[in-house]
């Protein structure tokens, strides 16, 4: 299933909504450097979520015939390809028809300097070197850690986008999708985004396929007042207790923490919040489909991450089978903080029981997959299912020892 959001993306800048302004002065500026007198090397477009600023980054590429070099903020290691990229002299590069290149750094106030202590370090090289344009983009330039880089870019602001822009944005996605779309159901869905698109479409998806049509009772029934974000506790509990793909979607891309630490959150509660065995290893089971998906995604795969986060989330949320019944209740569960459980298995006896005990649990997948994405996960709940599984002495030994180290 794509996302509306994704399938929708203008390709061609007449195509953006509002933001002429910003479109006029990403025009000049890719011009001035087509001319060999760059009005700036880089340039920082900034906004609130989901008001363009990607969109408008690839259709100005696309305008322009650019290939779009690409890093986002939580891949920072990517940033040495494209620095040794940038650097090479491009003087003949049209007389031998390479294409001119665009360099986008997604999301730069995502970057966690403190982790990644080089990353801003490398940027500002970067900007210092580079043959190629640089667009930067951040929610929040104010962002202490982009002092410096502020100092070396002109910045280009966003604003959210106006009832009617999403209005238009909205309706030609009505049409093409053929839903009914009544304009009071489109309207709630509209003031309830805040000037977000990404929000609105969405939203509009939820519904759409889930009802085919949008009303405005359906829309009231359906869309949530936008949370700015929310705290991993929250999260949780939105998606634990989502009975709809799309809530849970939603909850995990609200999320203050990102999908590495986001993952240990769930796995950390999923046998907390679900009694049923089943439900568990099926929440398992998709989670560890999203470590899968983040992996490829990490290699630069980014369109995976979106799969990624339907697996973390709606998978999850479905496993919990009672949930289809009428008279589900949601179950108010105390979370916990994710402990940090390594695995270190050394002696080679050790490892066999350790495959012994993989081939029990991997009854749904290969033993490989379950070996590197489902057992790290399972060792955090088998404690709590020991004797529902049957295991040997040893097995036990092993596994409560693997949970010590
Ligand atoms: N100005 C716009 N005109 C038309 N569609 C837009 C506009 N801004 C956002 N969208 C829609 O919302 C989605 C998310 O926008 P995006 O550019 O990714 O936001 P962000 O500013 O967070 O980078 C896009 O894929 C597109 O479908
Ligand atoms: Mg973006």
């Amino acid at each position: 299933m794509i996302q509306w959001f994704l399938k929708y993306r203008p390709r061609s800048l007449k195509d953006v909504e509002n933001q002429e302004d910003a479109k006029k002065e990403l025009q000049e500026w890719i011009e001035s450097w087509l001319k060999g007198k760059p009005n700036a090397k880089a340039i920082l477009l900034y906004g609130p979520p989901g008001v363009g600023k990607t969109t408008l980054a690839e259709a100005l590429a696309n305008d322009y015939n650019l290939e779009l070099l690409e890093m986002n903020a939580s891949d920072s290691r990517k940033l040495q390809d494209i620095k040794s990229i940038a650097e090479k002299a491009a003087v003949y590069g049209s007389l031998f028809g390479i294409k001119g290149k665009l360099i986008l750094l997604d999301e730069v106030d995502g970057i966690n300097t403190r982790e990644d202590l080089g990353a801003i370090q490398g940027i500002l090289e970067l900007i210092e070197k580079t043959k190629y344009p640089i667009l930067m983009t951040a929610n929040d330039p104010w962002d202490p850690s982009l002092r410096e880089i502020r100092n070396k870019v002109k910045m280009i602001g966003l604003n959210r986008l106006g009832k009617y822009a999403l209005r238009r944005i909205l309706k030609k996605i009505c049409q093409s999708e053929k839903i009914e779309c009544e304009d009071e159901g489109l309207d709630y869905i509209i003031e309830t985004s805040e000037g977000d698109a990404r929000y609105a479409i969405n939203m509009l998806q939820g519904i759409g396929e889930g009802y085919g049509k949008v009303t405005l009772d359906i829309a009231k029934a359906m869309v949530r007042r936008k949370e700015r974000e929310l705290d991993p506790f929250e999260t949780l509990r939105d998606i634990f207790w989502a009975r709809y793909a799309w809530q849970a979607k939603n909850a995990a891309t609200s999320a203050q923490v990102d999908y590495d630490m986001l993952i240990r959150w769930i796995s950390e509660n999923i046998p907390i919040q679900y009694e049923n065995i089943e439900d568990i290893w099926r929440a398992f089971d998709a989670l560890s489909r999203a470590s899968i998906f983040l992996k490829r995604a990490k290699a630069g795969d980014w369109d995976l991450l979106s799969y990624a986060y339907d697996m973390m989330s709606s998978g999850v949320a479905l496993a919990e089978i009672e949930k289809k019944k009428p008279n589900w209740k949601p179950k108010w569960k105390k979370y916990q903080f994710p402990s940090y459980i390594q695995l270190l298995s050394k002696s080679k006896d050790l490892r066999d029981t350790r495959d012994e005990i993989i081939k029990k649990i991997s009854i749904h997948s290969s033993f490989e997959k379950t070996v590197n994405y489902t057992y790290p996960y399972f060792l955090i709940f088998f404690k709590k299912y020991e004797k529902r599984l049957s295991l040997s002495p040893k097995e036990k030994e092993y596994l409560n020892s693997a949970l010590k180290s």
